[in-house]
């Protein structure tokens, strides 16, 4: 991999992709293309490649890049704020920017890896497998399938280029601040303890979720760029873990004893009360296995934000 692009470069899941692509592969020339409207510049330290400041639902893709052919596109530039209920904005950015850019990629079948998301798979319970039938609960949930349908449908008409799309789940870890309401309720569990206070949580504490280190997201996102054939992987830790259990390895990291202060659940009628990835096809098709079990993740995330306070 000589010729990188990122799009998303600046966010979470982003910045820590272009980095670890930089560090693995020191030659590559490696382009972010980011609108910053959630991203952060701080999470850009000490990237050494190209950013260029651009809504990719609005860029003209072809004028920006002309014949340069990247060897690999990895797209995970989202309006990411589920909250975010204005309809038209969430299709049009979300969906309009991956038709451009797979406008842009078909021309030289550049292989693509997107973030597809576990919310495609809804008000469903249990272990979810890549074949269930999507169930959107909200219009960023509804955008992303849309995002499988034109990968899909791309990939039937041109068998012979790969597009790739990751279905993440929870995932924690560095430089995820930025998104402060919508970062990770690791993260936002941990700053309620480090302040000294309960963690806060929907009653009864024991809805289960499927956290993925940021670690292991990058690790399969690289692995999916020579995937073998196009089509849609979980992207889990393979484990479902109760907010409980979570209170429990944080307050085991952060040396303390804190108790949940729960809460009455607001959103009872469609909060998913159990999720957690079927990872077969990504260890069969992928060869790839989660290295970070919640435990180990969990324990490592704290010990690297405690470094930097
Ligand atoms: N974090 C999770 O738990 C999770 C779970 C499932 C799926 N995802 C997906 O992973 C991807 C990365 O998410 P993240 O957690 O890093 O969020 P993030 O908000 O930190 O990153 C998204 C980045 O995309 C940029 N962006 C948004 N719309 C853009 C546009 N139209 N043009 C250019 N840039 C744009 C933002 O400025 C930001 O830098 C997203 O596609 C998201 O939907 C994340």
């Amino acid at each position: 991999m000589r010729n990188i692009l990122v799009t998303g470069g600046a966010g979470f899941i982003g910045s820590n992709l272009a980095l670890e692509l930089q560090s693995r592969y020191p030659e590559a020339r490696i382009v972010v293309v980011d609108d910053f409207r959630s991203g952060d510049f701080k999470n850009l330290q000490g990237f050494r490649g190209d950013v260029v400041g651009a809504d990719v639902s609005r860029l003209d893709w072809h004028g920006q890049f002309g014949e340069r052919v990247f060897d690999v596109i990895f797209h995970e530039a989202s309006i990411t704020d589920t909250t975010v209920h204005d309809q038209l904005l969430q299709v049009h950015d979300n969906v309009e920017g991956f038709r451009r850019l797979l406008t842009f990629a078909g021309a030289s079948q550049t292989p693509v890896v997107y973030a597809s998301s576990a919310a495609t798979y809804g008000m469903c319970t249990g272990v979810q497998e890549e074949d269930q039938p999507a169930l959107p609960a909200n219009v960023y949930a509804f955008t992303k399938v849309q995002l499988d349908n034109l990968a899909r449908e791309h990939a039937l008409r041109t068998p012979s280029w790969r597009i790739v799309g990751l279905r993440y789940f929870n995932v924690y870890g560095s430089r995820e601040p930025h998104k402060k309401a919508a970062a990770s309720m690791i993260y936002q569990l941990y700053l309620q303890m480090k302040a000294g206070r309960r963690p806060r949580v929907f009653r009864s504490g024991e809805h289960k979720r499927d956290f993925v280190y940021v670690k292991d997201v990058v690790a399969l996102t690289i692995r999916a760029a020579t995937a073998p054939r196009s089509g849609v992987f979980n992207c889990g830790s393979g484990v479902a873990i109760s907010f409980n259990e979570l209170i429990g390895f944080l307050n085991e990291s952060l040396g303390t004893s804190l108790e949940p202060d729960y809460i009455e659940n607001p959103y009872s009628h469609f909060y998913q009360t159990h999720t957690e990835a079927n990872m077969t096809r990504a260890r069969v098709e992928l060869d790839f296995a989660p290295s970070w079990p919640p435990s180990r993740g969990i324990a490592d995330y704290v010990a690297t934000l405690e470094s930097v306070r």
